[in-house]
């Protein structure tokens, strides 16, 4: 089969289209013919060599797919460590789910690791609760314009939550105000702890959803209520986050990380999650957002798209059909 092989650690020159053996059917998984796979920022680390989990190349690069279920033809979207960039994948049963009807495959495959992680983002920083009487949580998010950024912002709208959200682009950010982002902060024009400051009246936010690492994680944690939480889900900057723990203690904050490798293996988690995220899509409230669709032989493109930061909501990947 076709499949995208990470031939070496390095940058997207290591990605080749190949042909590779088919997965064999193992029990307790599924068989898809994969139409579409997702592009997320852990596969630019993989390739890199900077993913814990991974193999050693060669392997099949991606994360996320949407495809057909070889045995009952039934459409599926699915969440793997490897492998999704290919024609066909057999990934575990409980990380497979129905694709809404009226979704398109490129929806789909833009949908599980972005939702799941907002979603679980927002659960552990105790905001898919009622705020307390009088009281409207507020959230920072990083990236506010990329994949997991947008879905963020959709289910922050959903929740009642005032959201603040940064951006390298104010044409992004425009871009994201229409899905529901109040106050977008380009980051290259104005400081964003200083404007949080500002327009919370000096009071803060109660959740940063982090993802640069660096410096940011002490500056997340400065943008915070007391109580408030920094949800620390990745480093995009390559920094190790950097954290006095002594300036916890002002606030009594707390930071907190956030992996969905690791979640993915706590059925109960998930099965409540995709409870409460298959609610809001039968309500037509959630709706991935689809920035670029390319050609698996243009994967290195994409790739380029989000080291660059030139792309707004998810890249996704044709791979068949
Ligand atoms: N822990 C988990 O389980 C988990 C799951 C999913 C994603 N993540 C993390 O969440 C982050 C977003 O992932 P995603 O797949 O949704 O990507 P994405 O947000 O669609 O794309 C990355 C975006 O990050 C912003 N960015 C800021 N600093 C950057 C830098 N130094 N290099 C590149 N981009 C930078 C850019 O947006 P602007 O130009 O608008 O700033 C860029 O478009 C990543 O850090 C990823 O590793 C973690």
């Amino acid at each position: 089969m076709k499949a995208l092989v990470i031939t070496r650690t390095g940058g997207p020159e290591a990605l080749a289209l190949q042909d590779v053996a088919e997965p064999s059917p193992q029990p307790g998984h599924r068989i898809v013919r994969v139409a579409v796979g997702g592009l997320n920022f852990a596969d630019i680390m993989t390739t890199a060599g900077g993913y814990p989990g991974t193999p050693a190349p060669p392997f099949v690069a991606g994360r996320e797919f949407a495809g057909v279920e070889e045995t009952t033809g039934r459409r599926v979207m699915g969440y793997v460590q490897w492998g999704a960039f290919a024609e066909k994948i057999v990934p575990k049963s409980e990380l497979v789910w129905p694709v809404p009807e009226p979704w398109t495959d490129e929806q789909a495959a833009a949908f599980p690791v972005n939702y799941f992680t907002a979603y679980l983002g927002y659960w552990q920083a105790g905001m898919t609760q009622t705020a307390a009487r009088g009281r409207t949580h507020r959230v920072l998010i990083h990236a506010v314009a990329g994949g997991v950024g947008t879905a963020a912002v959709q289910m922050g709208r959903i929740l009642g939550i005032e959201m603040y959200g940064t951006s390298s682009s104010n044409e992004k950010l425009t871009r994201v105000k229409s899905l529901g982002l109040e106050h977008g902060i380009n980051y290259k024009e104005s400081d964003y702890e200083e404007v949080i400051k500002e327009l919370s009246g000096g009071e803060g936010v109660d959740a940063v959803f982090e993802m640069l690492g660096g410096e940011h994680t002490a500056k997340s944690l400065r943008c915070l209520r007391d109580f408030g939480r920094v949800i620390q889900y990745g480093t995009a900057t390559g920094k190790q986050p950097q954290l006095d723990v002594r300036a916890l203690y002002a606030k009594s904050a707390m930071v907190q990380g956030l992996w969905l490798t690791y979640l993915a293996g706590k059925r109960d988690i998930m099965e409540a999650a995709w409870h409460q995220l298959s609610t809001w899509i039968e309500e037509s409230k959630l709706i991935p957002v689809v920035g670029h669709v390319l050609s698996l032989d243009r994967a290195a493109e994409a790739y380029r798209l989000l080291m660059e930061r030139k792309n707004f909501g998810k890249v996704v990947l044709k791979i068949s059909g």
